[in-house]
């Protein structure tokens, strides 16, 4: 699809691969609207990126996903893209005691929010001749990382919902992609430490991560896998019980509570 002059709408766009989306598709021509909760770190991104339009909304809230749609679609009538980006990630070992109603943030945020945004825009977007939708999976859809098992869980909600919306969606004008992106140098992953058997050197930078979603996207690739992703998903297929033990070293100490 073609990438510029387009109306694009990313959430979580404050940090990460939500700035480098948008940076990167300001470069290109087109208007970009970036949500987040933080509104220090909006006015942060609005500093550094003075095309980009902001606006405060929690994708976990339905109240906030019913204001930022009236919003958009009076103030952006042309917005033909969604990019669904915003996470979260956090390492949970179950034998502790959890908040029940904390416990399921990932799946609030990470799955709950992309497919209300995709129901809250759809009527919307059929109204355009060229409209997409890109959710940001990741490769721990395809296996689990028992470190973050609500994250995981999340993740692989969100690329079964996202094969089932694209089949759905096979006769509109949306096209729709996921980006099933591997670790990179994000905020998300500070929490992991090299200590707890985590290895930093394999983490890819977000804006080469970005820079392949963007040129997929221009591809029309349905399902984009940079850098170790194409691994992982091999990996998944071929040997699914060593995956599994493997990313369960890590942070093991923490996980099984010694
Ligand atoms: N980094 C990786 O290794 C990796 C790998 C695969 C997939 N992913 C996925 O890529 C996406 C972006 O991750 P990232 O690494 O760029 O994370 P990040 O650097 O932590 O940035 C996350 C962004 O999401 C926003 N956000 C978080 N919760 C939100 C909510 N409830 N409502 C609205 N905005 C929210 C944050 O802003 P506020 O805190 O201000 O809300 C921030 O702008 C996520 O879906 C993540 O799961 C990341």
């Amino acid at each position: 699809m073609n990438l510029t002059n387009n109306t694009i709408l990313v959430t979580g766009g404050t940090g990460g691969f939500g700035f480098e989306f948008a940076s990167k598709l300001i470069a290109l021509g087109n208007t970009v609207i970036i949500t987040g909760r933080n509104a220090q770190k909006l006015q942060d991104v609005k500093q550094k990126l003075p095309a980009v339009h902001t606006l405060q909304s929690d994708v976990s809230k339905i109240e906030d996903m019913i204001t930022l749609h009236e919003k958009v679609i009076r103030e952006f009538p042309d917005l033909n893209i969604i990019l669904n980006n915003a996470g979260e990630m956090r390492k949970i070992s179950l034998h502790h005691q959890h908040d029940l109603a904390d416990i399921t943030r990932e799946i609030e945020i990470n799955l709950m929010g992309p497919i209300r945004m995709v129901q809250q825009f759809l009527p919307h977007l059929k109204t355009k001749t060229n409209a997409a939708i890109l959710n940001v999976s990741s490769g721990i859809a395809l296996m689990a990382f028992p470190i973050s098992p609500i994250y995981s869980a999340s993740k692989a909600g969100l690329r079964a919902y996202t094969q089932a919306l694209r089949v759905q969606l096979k006769n509109t004008n949306i096209n729709v992609f996921e980006l099933i992106a591997p670790g990179s140098t994000t905020p998300l992953n500070d929490k992991f430490k090299e200590e707890d058997g985590f290895s930093t050197s394999a983490l890819m930078a977000p804006e080469k991560i970005v820079d392949a979603a963007i040129k997929g996207m221009q591809n029309d690739q349905a399902e984009i896998f940079p850098g170790l992703a194409k691994l992982m998903q091999i990996l998944s297929r071929l040997a699914p019980n060593f995956v599994i033990s493997q990313s369960g070293k890590m942070g093991a100490s923490y996980m099984y509570g010694k």
